[in-house]
C-alpha cells in the first residue's frame, strides 16, 4: 500500500472513531498487572497495545478486540525481547546488548535482530521494546548491559543493524515486527546514575551527544519511539514537546509513534509532581507528543474527560491516534492481525546457532602475558559461581531474570556455562577439568541466611517468598576448597562478575568493586603462581585493577548468552581467534566515574589526585593472538578519503577492528579530545598486510553549535587511526576543512 492510501485509510478510520475510541486507542494494557478479565474488557474498550501478553492469551485478546470491540481495530502486542526473544523459555538467547557491542559489526546486531523477530512473530506479537540507545557513560547506572556502550557513533551503528534486523525489509512480512528506540532520551545520563533522575543535560548537547544513535534509528526506519522516564533541567521528557515533537518529528524526521515508559503518565504526579492530577498529567503527557500511554490506564477517563471540559483539544487526540492507525496499517495489521513467524522456529538450530556466532564475536581478550591459548595442559581448574551460574550468563531481560517470571523456573537447555564449556575442551583435548565455586559473587548477610534456612512459615506469602530464595541461595565460601581444587592444575580459569541482584532497573551501584570475597579469591589463585586466567562474567566494567596488573590474562565475556560459556572457552583454547573490543571504559575505582574516551577537554590536573589519570581499559581495546602493526597514514582532505596500511604481524589469522577517531582543534564550543567517526573489521592472514581506506563525509566533522545547529565549522582537525582510543595506538595526520 503506498503512504497516500495508508493516509486516506488512516483519515477514513479515525472520522468513525468517538472521542472514547480515540483514548483507547492511545492505552497500552499491561497484561501482568490488569489480568485476563481486565485486559479482555480493555479490548472491547479498543485499547491499541497490550504488553507482555504472549501466546493464547495474546491470541484471546486480539480475537476480542476483532470481534467485541465496535470498530475491530487490531491490537499490537509489545514485549521487551531485548537480546533475544528471551522472555520465551525456548528461545534462542543471545549476547546483552553490550556483549554484541563488542563485535564492532552491525551485522552481528541484524542478525540478532532478524532471529528475535523471527521468534517474537512466531509467537504471534508485533513489537519489541528494542533497542536502547542510550549510552552507557556512567556504569554506576543499573542498566549498562542493555547499551551499546559509551559512544554515540559505534551505539549508532549497532543500532542500525538492529533496527534493520527487527523490521527486515517490510514492516507487513510474517516474520518482521515493529522496533521501538528506546529511552529517548539521556536515560543513562542521569545525574550520579541514579536511574531515572533529572539529566545534567542541554538540547545542545542532546543534539551532539545523544541524538546521534537514535537519529540512527530513525534511518533505519524504527517504526516507534519509547520515552525516558527522566527530565531535561526540570522537565520531565514526559511534558516536553521540543524534545518529543521539534527535535524528534521536525529536526529528526520521525513518522512512527511514541509510546511512554511504564506509567511515565502518571509519574508526572506521583514522582515528578509537575502535575496536580491525573487530569493535568494526561493533558501535559498528550500535548508533549506521546501517543501511546504504557500502563497508565486512568489516561482513559481523564483524557476525555479533558476534551469534554474543553481543557484538551480533541486535535491533540487525533493526532494521536493517526500516528498508531499508520502503523498499523503499515504492517497491514487490519489484514493480518495476528503474525504468523515461521513455525517451529522458536530456538531452533539455525537460530542458537547464530546467538552462538554473537557469543563468539563479544568475546573481549584485554591481557595475554602467553597464557593463552592453552596449550598441552593436563589439568585446568575452572572457579568463581559465574562460571556456572546460567543467570549471569543470560543477563537482564530473560525468563530467568524477568519480575513476572518464576524465579524458581529451572533453566531450559540448551545452553553451555563456561565450566561446562571447559569440560567439553578438556575432554576434546585431553585433559582433566576440575571445578569450584570458591565464594558467592554476592553472599547474603548472615541474618538473612538464617530467615531462608528458617523454619516454615505461617504466612503463605512470605513462605513462598522463603522457598524461592531458598532455592535461589548463593553458595557458602569455601577459598581454601577453591585453592585445593586448583593447586595442582596447569592452568586457572578464575570467572569472576556480577548477578542479577547486582543490576537492571532500580539497581543502580555506588561501588563497582568486585563484590563478595571475589579479591580475596583472587589473590589466593594468584599465590599459586600457575598460569592464572581471569574472566568477566557481569553486566558492565567492574573495578579490576589489580588483576589487570598481575592475572596472566583477561577475557570480558559480560552476558554472553545461552552459548557464552562455551565460546570462552574456545577462546581459551584458541578454537578461534578473539576479535571484540571494549565499546566501554573499565574505570581504574568508583570514584573515577564517569570516565570515557570522548570526554571534554580542561579538567585542571586531568585527574583526580589519588586515582590513577587513565582508566584499566579504554574504549576500542581489545587484543587477539596475534599483533597488528599500522603504517602509512594517507588523508586526501580534498577527497575526505583515508588509508592505512595494517599488517598481521602473527602467525595465525585474525580479524583487526580498525578506529577512526577525530578532534576539532578550535571550535566554537568545546569538542571532545577525541570523537569515533568510522571504524571496519578486516581479516588478515598471517603476516598479511591490507591497505584500509576509509571515505569520510564532512558531517562527521560537524558539531552543535550555540544556537543548536549542527553545522560544519572550517578549521584544522586531527585525525587519527588505529587500534584503540588510547593515544599510543592511533597514528595522526593534521588538516584544514
Ligand atoms: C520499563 C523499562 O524501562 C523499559 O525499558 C521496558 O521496555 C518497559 N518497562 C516495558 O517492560
Amino acid at each position: 500500500m503506498s503512504n497516500e492510501q495508508i493516509q486516506q485509510k488512516v483519515e477514513a478510520l479515525l472520522a468513525q472513531m468517538t472521542l472514547e475510541e480515540k483514548a483507547a486507542q492511545m492505552v497500552q494494557v499491561p497484561y501482568t498487572v490488569a489480568g485476563r478479565e481486565e485486559s479482555l474488557r480493555w479490548a472491547r474498550l479498543g485499547a491499541g497495545s497490550f504488553l507482555h501478553v504472549l501466546g493464547d492469551d495474546a491470541r484471546e485478546v486480539q480475537q476480542t478486540a476483532l470481534k467485541e470491540s465496535r470498530l475491530g481495530i487490531p491490537v499490537i502486542f509489545g514485549i521487551d525481547a531485548i537480546h533475544g526473544h528471551g522472555l520465551n523459555q525456548d528461545a534462542a538467547i543471545f549476547p546483552s546488548q553490550l556483549a554484541c557491542a563488542c563485535s564492532w559489526d552491525p551485522a552481528v546486531a541484524e542478525e540478532m535482530g532478524r532471529v528475535t523477530a523471527r521468534e517474537v512473530a512466531t509467537d504471534g506479537l508485533h513489537w519489541t521494546f528494542s533497542p536502547v540507545c542510550c549510552l552507557g557513560r556512567d556504569t554506576r547506572w543499573g542498566r549498562i548491559d542493555e547499551t551499546f556502550g559509551e559512544d554515540p557513533y559505534l551505539s549508532g551503528e549497532m543500532t542500525y543493524g538492529i533496527v534493520r534486523g527487527y523490521q527486515g525489509d517490510s514492516l507487513d512480512a510474517p516474520d518482521s515486527i515493529l522496533a521501538c528506540a528506546k529511552h529517548y532520551i539521556g536515560y543513562g545520563e542521569a545525574v550520579g546514575a541514579r536511574d531515572a533522575v533529572d539529566t545534567q543535560m542541554t538540547y545542545r548537547k542532546m543534539k551532539e551527544v545523544f541524538v546521534p544513535p537514535f537519529q540512527r534509528a530513525v534511518d533505519a526506519g524504527c517504526a516507534t519511539f519509547m520515552t525516558a522516564y527522566g527530565s531535561i533541567d526540570g522537565t520531565p521528557f514526559t511534558a516536553d514537546p521540543k524534545t518529543m515533537k521539534t527535535i524528534l518529528r521536525d529536526e529528526m524526521g520521525f513518522d512512527g509513534f511514541v509510546v511512554t515508559d511504564w506509567n511515565n503518565c502518571q509519574s508526572l504526579l506521583t514522582q515528578q509532581f509537575v502535575a496536580a492530577d491525573i487530569g493535568e498529567a494526561s493533558i501535559l503527557s498528550a500535548e508533549a507528543g506521546n501517543d501511546m500511554m504504557m500502563t497508565t490506564l486512568d489516561f482513559y477517563d481523564a483524557a476525555i474527560r479533558a476534551v469534554r471540559e474543553g481543557r484538551l483539544d480533541e486535535k491533540v487526540l487525533d493526532d494521536a491516534v493517526r500516528h498508531i492507525l499508520t502503523v498499523k496499517f503499515r504492517m497491514d495489521l487490519f489484514g493480518k492481525p495476528e503474525k504468523a513467524g515461521i513455525p517451529g522456529c522458536i530456538g531452533c538450530e539455525e537460530h542458537r546457532q547464530a546467538a552462538y556466532r554473537a557469543g563468539q564475536r563479544s568475546i573481549t581478550l584485554l591481557k595475554n602475558n602467553g597464557a593463552l591459548p592453552l596449550r598441552d595442559v593436563k589439568k585446568v581448574a575452572v572457579i568463581g559461581q559465574n562460571a556456572d551460574d546460567i543467570q549471569s550468563q543470560y543477563g537482564d531481560w530473560t525468563y530467568l531474570t524477568h519480575p513476572n517470571s518464576e524465579t524458581a523456573r529451572p533453566p531450559r537447555r540448551p545452553y553451555v556455562t563456561v565450566k561446562e564449556g571447559f569440560e567439553q575442551l578438556c575432554e576434546a583435548h585431553g585433559a582433566q577439568c576440575v571445578y569450584h565455586h570458591g565464594c558467592a559473587v554476592r553472599p547474603l548477610p548472615p541474618e538473612v541466611i538464617a530467615m531462608i534456612e528458617g523454619p516454615v512459615l505461617a504466612d503463605p506469602v512470605a513462605e513462598n517468598i522463603r522457598q524461592q530464595s531458598m532455592r535461589r541461595m548463593p553458595p557458602r565460601d569455601d577459598i581454601p576448597g577453591a585453592v585445593a581444587a586448583a593447586k595442582d592444575a596447569d592452568a586457572i580459569v578464575l570467572v569472576v562478575g556480577d548477578t542479577i541482584d547486582q543490576h537492571g532497573e532500580y539497581k543502580d551501584r555506588g561501588n563497582l568493586d568486585l563484590s563478595g570475597e571475589q579479591m580475596a579469591l583472587y589473590r589466593a589463585l594468584r599465590a599459586l603462581n600457575i598460569p592464572l586466567t581471569v574472566v568477566l562474567v557481569s553486566s558492565k566494567p567492574l573495578c579490576i585493577g589489580e588483576i589487570a596488573e598481575t592475572a596472566d590474562a583477561v577475557i570480558v565475556a559480560f552476558n554472553g548468552g545461552q552459548y557464552g560459556g562455551l565460546a570462552v572457552a574456545e577462546a581459551a583454547f584458541g578454537v578461534f581467534n578473539p576479535s571484540g573490543r571494549l565499546p566501554i571504559t573499565f574505570p581504574a575505582h568508583s570514584g573515577q566515574l564517569p570516565v570515557y574516551y570522548n570526554s571534554l577537554p580542561g579538567w585542571h590536573g586531568g585527574r583526580y589526585m589519588d586515582l590513577p589519570r587513565t582508566p584499566v581499559y579504554a574504549f576500542g581495546e581489545g587484543m587477539g593472538y596475534a599483533p597488528f602493526s599500522y603504517a602509512n597514514l594517507v588523508f586526501d582532505a580534498a577527497a575526505l578519503t583515508a588509508s592505512v596500511d595494517v599488517t598481521n604481524a602473527g602467525d595465525v589469522p585474525g580479524t583487526e577492528v580498525v578506529q577512526v577517531y577525530m578532534h576539532d582543534l578550535v571550535a566554537s564550543v568545546i569538542r571532545p579530545v577525541k570523537q569515533l567517526i568510522a571504524f571496519t573489521r578486516v581479516d588478515l592472514a598471517p603476516g598479511e598486510t591490507k591497505t584500509v581506506t576509509f571515505r569520510l563525509r564532512r558531517e562527521d566533522f560537524s558539531l552543535v553549535n550555540r544556537e543548536e545547529k549542527r553545522i560544519v565549522e572550517p578549521g584544522e582537525f586531527d585525525l587519527f587511526i588505529g587500534h584503540s582510543s588510547r593515544d599510543e595506538d592511533l597514528l595522526r595526520t593534521r588538516f584544514a576543512l
